[in-house]
């Protein structure tokens, strides 16, 4: 019988991004962007290591993540041509091993598929953060509801429901007298409005119905120039905030997408205690997080360690206070993030290895 006393072994954790074979064998702590997130993982007595990601060596990837007891990840949707189909299975896998020994994978790929993709507005639309949201599951479906709601519900944006970066979300207004056209603006940047037939820009859509599935049609907020804030969750809890003056789906200035007034403004970040964001804090912490996790059927500690939920101003209230509307959820690579926000993942992880450890005894 084995009668040492063990101290435990440090928990390891990967970081994982998408790059490049030069990029997988150069990695370090130190050298990347994550550099603030391995230091307060670090501090926090986690051991935490760099695995960089492509599906040319994926097999590489998938034998070092069954060494570790945690994976957080870091890799868009959709980053230069390539998605995530590949990885997604991968991550799967490797999670699907746990609780034995195996690592928990954050935000797990079913997850984001809940609370990442686009249709999260429609799921959820009953929430306080709500707008008038419809969804179009078939190509069939949305050449026959989307014309009449066009004509009566005044400016629409559409998504296709796994994207990022603007790609696959328009702007569509109808133009008076002439039922027939309307005018798009794409939100990816450099775009110029264009008018169109709607005959037309229905099937430029209808590609969007193969790997997203749906398209969700949500109305257009206008208060769109005063900004996006963007809050910053670790598991349950607010992390900060980010303030910006967004140009995606502002059309151009005369002298076009280059012109330094059409570059968004820096995003400016804040703590979780910053005051101007109290109430929308308050309401996120208490009501529609809470709610998300019940709607969605997400428990508490499958919650991304680090996702953000970004909120248009919506019609100020009968008191002329500012209202939130939820313009999309990142659950898939939230980054960059506020000052505060390393310690908070720390804090997350920390949780979650605990309570892995837990259910292996
Ligand atoms: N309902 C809306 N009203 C006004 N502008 C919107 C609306 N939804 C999205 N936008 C604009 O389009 C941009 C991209 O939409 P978003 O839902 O964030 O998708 P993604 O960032 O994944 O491409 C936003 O940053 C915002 O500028
Ligand atoms: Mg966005």
């Amino acid at each position: 019988m084995d009668t040492e006393q063990h101290t435990p072994r440090r928990s390891r954790i990967a970081i994982l991004w998408r790059g490049d074979a030069a990029a997988r064998r150069e990695a370090t702590p130190h050298n990347n962007r994550f550099v603030r997130v391995f230091e307060a993982l670090e501090a926090s007595g986690i051991e935490a290591c760099p695995v960089v990601y492509d599906e040319s060596f994926a097999d590489a990837v998938r034998d070092q993540l069954l060494t570790m007891d945690g994976v957080l990840v870091w890799v868009d949707p959709i980053h230069q041509g390539k998605t995530r189909a590949a990885l997604d299975p991968l991550l799967r896998e490797v999670a699907s091993k746990h609780p034995t020994q195996h690592p928990w994978v954050s935000a797990h790929p079913d997850v984001i598929l809940k609370m990442g993709v686009k249709e999260v507005l429609y799921r959820t639309r009953h929430l306080g953060w709500g707008a008038d949201t419809h969804r179009y599951a078939t190509a069939d479906a949305f050449r026959a509801e989307f014309p009449s709601r066009l004509r009566t519900g005044g400016p629409r944006v559409l998504k296709q429901n796994r994207g990022n970066g603007g790609q696959g979300v328009w702007k569509v207004e109808a133009l008076p007298n002439a039922d027939a056209t309307v005018r798009v603006l794409h939100a990816l940047r450099g775009s110029q409005p264009e008018e169109m037939p709607l005959d037309a820009f229905i099937a430029h859509c209808e590609p969007y119905f193969g790997w997203g599935g749906c398209i969700i049609d949500q109305a257009f907020q206008p208060r769109l120039p005063e900004g996006m804030i963007r809050c910053y969750v670790s598991g349950s809890k607010v992390a900060g905030f980010g303030h910006q003056l967004i140009k995606a789906l502002i059309p151009p200035p005369p002298e076009g997408p280059d012109a330094p007034e059409a570059q968004p403004g820096p995003r400016i970040m804040h703590g979780p205690d910053a005051p101007q964001f109290r109430t929308l804090r308050r309401l996120m912490e208490d009501e529609w997080i809470p709610q998300l996790m019940a709607t969605l059927v997400i428990d508490e500690a499958s919650l991304p360690v680090i996702w953000d939920a970004d909120f248009l101003y919506g019609p100020r209230d009968a008191d002329g206070a500012d209202t939130y509307v939820l313009c999309e959820i990142n659950a898939s690579s939230c980054f960059a993030i506020p000052d505060e926000a390393p310690a908070a993942i720390a804090q997350t992880v920390k949780e979650r290895v605990r309570r892995s450890m837990e259910s292996v005894r």
